[in-house]
């Protein structure tokens, strides 16, 4: 068995590893303590606009629908466009129950077909660890902001700090393995959350990501609890002018 086979998956697959783990999903991330707050921290952290007729808010990597929910309630009349490349998971998202102003789109972002910008703000939540071209992306999301407008990338980033490494490695070998794998019979997406995790941007290198795409004012803010320092909210906005 590889490394890759053994602890994680090429990244282009990662869609059909969650098509296939979407029924578990949401008991999953309920029995991570601070999961949907820190999802609503960064939504709140785009600092939309509350006023009529709600900004329109773009939702990447939506999965079963826990960020689209974080958006909603902190800004309750935003106009939501949400999107994800597995059709499993979109699927335990439409059958929510939602307002009338979210929509819900099947595409990868490689591809955006359907999705039509400006919006006034992006959320990108633990998505950006699993694409191949994290950058080109970044570029292209940036593109469908309104002058003005801010991406908040929700995401682990622990490279920086080996506090951050060894609680993150703890809580994997101790928790969030042992359970994917009681929970769902397999392990192969956990450790790959796992490795992905590892290998990612440190915060330094995620803020240059986001000026290298084209965002200005790029600052960083973590969230409390158990992953203080282990999950971030990275906002940039997109210029006035295109760069
Ligand atoms: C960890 S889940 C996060 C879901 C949701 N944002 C949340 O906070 O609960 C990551 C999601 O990103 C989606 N994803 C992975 N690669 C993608 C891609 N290239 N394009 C669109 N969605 C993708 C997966 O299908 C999965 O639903």
């Amino acid at each position: 068995m590889n490394a890759m086979a053994r602890d994680g998956l090429p990244r282009g697959t990662v869609p059909s590893a969650f098509d296939t783990e979407a029924r578990f999903y949401d008991r999953l991330v309920g029995a991570n303590p601070g999961y949907h707050e820190h999802l609503r921290l960064s939504a709140r952290r785009l600092g939309l606009p509350a006023k009529a007729p709600g900004p329109r808010v773009l939702d990447v990597g939506c999965g079963t629908g826990a960020s689209t929910a974080a958006l909603l309630s902190v800004v309750p009349n935003a106009r939501i466009t949400a999107f994800d490349a597995s059709g499993e998971m979109l699927e335990r998202a439409r059958s929510k129950t939602w307002p009338g102003s979210v929509e819900f789109v099947h595409t990868p972002v490689e591809e955006l077909a359907g999705i039509h910008g400006p919006f006034d703000g992006i959320l990108a939540a633990y998505l950006l660890r699993n694409l191949t071209e994290p950058t080109t992306q970044l570029r292209r999301l940036r593109e469908l902001l309104r002058p003005g407008g801010r991406i908040a990338v929700h995401e682990y980033s622990v490279r920086d700090s080996r506090r951050a490494r060894l609680v993150w490695n703890a809580v994997c070998a101790g928790v969030i393995i042992p359970l994917g794998k009681l929970t769902t019979g397999d392990a192969t997406l956990y450790r790959h959350l796992r490795r992905s995790v590892l290998e990612f941007d440190g915060i330094a290198a995620l803020t240059r990501r986001l000026t290298e795409a084209g965002f200005t004012d790029v600052h960083t803010a973590t969230v409390g609890g158990w992953q203080r320092g282990i999950v971030h909210t990275v906002v940039g906005t997109a210029p006035l002018e295109t760069p």
